[in-house]
């Protein structure tokens, strides 16, 4: 694991972002992982500004997200689509046809999820996977628990998780309590990792994750097997790092 502590956000997203900008100029044609909620946020401002200044396209990139919530169509404005159309996707270069996201609204769940990883399989190893971790442990959906699923799957998510989330929607029960995600096969199968967490809220879990035992009640300790990670932080989130 390569472990990069800054004292600001700027300086991290931009150190997280010319990462995944290198990869694209090394090959034109990646295939990305994407996440998310708050922390890639700067990450993608940071892409967004490296397009508009010339510094990449993203014309032959194909992506594929990571989940999303059960029950919200694409112009949902707490549908992860809609926060990758706001945050990048409409910002940027990209091939409609080259984005990948599960559809929360099919008709069946369990089909959409066996579609989304038989185009992963095919999609073979994601060059960069951007990724960060939830308050309990969780990668993506990859909710805490005794078992954990290297394929894409529907999720119940934990009353934790819809409640952190909540903070986005109206109330808690407009939280969907179903989702779709990617397991953890394609992301430990990466080339390479990007890995954010910000602030001190994310301290404890972080510590548990990256140095404590391999745990599925802690989903993100399994990145601990990831040969090629690299880490980003900032000072609060990684203050129990030793
Ligand atoms: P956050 O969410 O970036 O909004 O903290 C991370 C997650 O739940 O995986």
């Amino acid at each position: 694991m390569k472990l990069m502590v800054f004292k600001n956000e700027e300086d991290l997203d931009m150190a997280a972002a010319n990462s995944v900008v290198e990869v694209i100029k090394a090959n034109p044609k990646a295939t990305l992982g994407f996440a998310t909620g708050q922390t890639p946020v700067g990450l993608y401002q940071k892409l967004v500004q490296a397009y508009q200044n010339g510094l990449v396209s993203f014309k032959q990139v194909t992506t594929y997200n990571i989940d999303e919530y059960a029950g919200l169509a694409k112009d949902h404005p707490q549908s992860f689509y809609y926060f990758m159309k706001t945050h990048l996707f409409s910002q940027v270069d990209f091939t409609e046809g080259n984005i990948h996201i599960p559809d929360g609204i099919g008709p069946d769940l369990e089909e959409e999820a066996k579609r989304y990883e038989a185009m992963l399989k095919e999609a073979g190893q994601l060059d960069v996977q951007i990724l960060s971790i939830g308050l309990n442990g969780h990668i993506g959906f990859n909710e805490p628990g005794h078992t954990l699923h290297a394929e894409t799957h529907v999720v119940t998510l934990t009353e934790d998780t819809r409640e952190v989330n909540s903070r986005v929607f109206p109330s808690l029960a407009a939280v969907p309590t179903k989702a779709i995600t990617m397991g953890l096969g394609p992301m430990i199968k990466a080339k390479k990792i990007v890995f954010i967490a910000k602030g001190e809220s994310k301290a404890n879990i972080l510590k548990q994750a990256f140095q404590g035992p391999i745990d599925p009640l802690v989903p993100g300790s399994f990145l601990q097997l990831h040969p090629n990670i690299e880490v980003y932080l900032d000072e609060k989130a990684a203050q129990y790092f030793m």
